[in-house]
């Protein structure tokens, strides 16, 4: 009979991630997506994919409001008409005879997206399946007016998003698209920036997350690596460092917003690679930069409902014999002792803190990482948790047994030792046959 391990070694990628991605399949289902795409990404090769990914959302239950912008379709009509667009910071000046050109562009780059938007899944089943999309005058705006002197004309502000309008049309599963246009109860149109049309319709949808599609794939730090998560106070600290006027302000400026004021996660993706919003969506990593309150990563005291999720992550490591085998009832008496770490959900590390009072040591066993995220900073992490634990409950050294992994632990400090530094209730328990290495550090 083959063992489980040699059956998961047999599962295909394909099988493996399409697994992965169903909790959130389910997580998804009936909650609100506001997603920002600019004008740049409406013009980019890869918007055709965007649209059928966004199709494919819609397809699965999630209420989806897609605000678009026009900027580089305005600039070209402009230029066509010999007009120039003047700017005073990063707010443009629109003019009467601009403004033609933002309802064309704006209205022209709408019916794209609709018409894309109609072919509903290709290759798929669901091609041709009637999607609805709906769109109007759903934003109402003010203008900016006279700043310093200046008349901003038809640039214009976000007064009021009518969000039972809105909210109608997402039950009856239609796709709301927001155009980067406001409408004021005079009868006049303005020109909105798209980033405020997103952020103001995702704070006051009460939205699940902003998504923003802009030209880079996140943020990156000083390596060049993509930073996957981000508190929105580091965001904010990263905003004021960067220029008004530079490319990736206006897209960290909206996730930056609208995660301070209750969304509870904003993506940035990028609309030039294919799948990022899928990649983004269905993968507990995503490929994008999330910026988020909730604690998305954390290492905290197992409780009770973590066994189930222990015994998974330790189970191919006990077929591997690097741990010992313990069962279901041993560790839900042992639970308290434990420490985990959980990224969204998922068990992705563990080990656990057995006492030894009178001799003032403490055991640290059963330390494990996800396959996945080994390599990172995890263990290090448990390790840190454990120490602390240990303190709080006056134990002055730990000690660990180990077969595999007695580096790891020498370079974190632990010293080889002989069996007699073992307390006198674990020497007794010692396996010879295990004949592991012990090694002790103290705290
Ligand atoms: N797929 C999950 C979500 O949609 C997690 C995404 C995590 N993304 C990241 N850049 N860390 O919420």
């Amino acid at each position: 009979m083959k063992s489980t391990r040699d059956c998961l070694q047999a599962t295909s990628d394909y099988v493996r991630s399409f697994r992965n991605s169903s909790p959130y399949i389910n997580a998804h289902r009936g909650r609100t997506f506001v997603v920002l795409l600019d004008g740049q990404g409406i013009q980019h090769p890869n918007f055709a994919n965007i649209i059928n990914d966004l199709a494919l959302l819609n397809s699965l239950g999630v209420r989806l409001v897609l605000a678009y912008g026009a900027r580089p379709q305005i600039m070209e009509r402009l230029e066509r008409r010999g007009l120039s667009l003047e700017y005073a910071g990063a707010r443009p000046v629109i003019t009467n005879e601009v403004l033609e050109a933002v309802k064309d562009a704006a209205g022209s780059a709408g019916i794209d997206i609709q018409s894309r938007l109609s072919m509903g899944l290709p290759n798929s089943p669901m091609h041709g399946a009637s999607l609805r999309v709906a769109t109007g005058n759903m934003i109402t705006a003010r203008p900016v007016g006279v700043i310093d002197g200046k008349d901003f004309g038809h640039t214009g502000q976000v007064r009021k998003v009518d969000c039972d309008a809105i909210n109608r049309q997402l039950d009856d599963r239609a796709i709301v698209l927001l155009p980067p246009l406001g409408f004021s109860p005079t009868g006049e149109v303005f020109s909105l920036s798209v980033e405020e049309v997103a952020t103001r319709a995702a704070i006051e949808l009460k939205a699940d997350k902003l998504v923003v599609f802009s030209e880079r794939q996140g943020l990156l730090d000083d390596t060049g690596e993509v930073i996957r998560v981000m508190p929105p106070r580091e965001a904010g600290r990263r905003l004021e460092t960067l220029d008004e006027t530079s490319g990736g302000y206006a897209a960290l400026h909206a996730a930056w917003q609208t995660s301070r004021f209750g969304v509870n996660r904003a993506h940035l993706i990028s609309y030039q690679q294919d799948g990022a919003l899928i990649e983004e969506l269905f993968t507990r990593n995503g490929g994008g930069t999330m910026i988020t309150q909730e604690l998305y990563e954390q290492v905290r005291d197992a409780t009770i409902e973590d066994v189930g999720g222990i015994l998974e992550l330790i189970r191919p490591l006990e077929e591997q014999g690097v741990l010992v085998r313990r069962s279901r009832e041993r560790l839900e008496n042992e639970i308290d002792l434990f420490t985990v770490v959980e990224l969204d959900g998922m068990m992705i590390g563990c080990a656990a803190l057995y006492p030894f009072g009178e001799e003032g040591i403490g055991e640290l066993a059963c330390v494990a990482v996800h396959r996945q995220y080994q390599g990172g900073q995890r263990g290090d992490l448990i390790l840190q948790h454990i120490e602390k634990r240990a303190n709080r409950i006056g134990l002055n050294r730990l000690f660990v047994l180990t077969t595999h992994t007695a580096h790891w632990f020498r370079e974190r400090g632990f010293e080889p030792a002989d069996v007699d530094a073992l307390p006198r209730a674990r020497q007794e328990l010692y396996n010879w046959q295990r004949n592991s290495k012990v090694f002790v550090k103290a705290l």
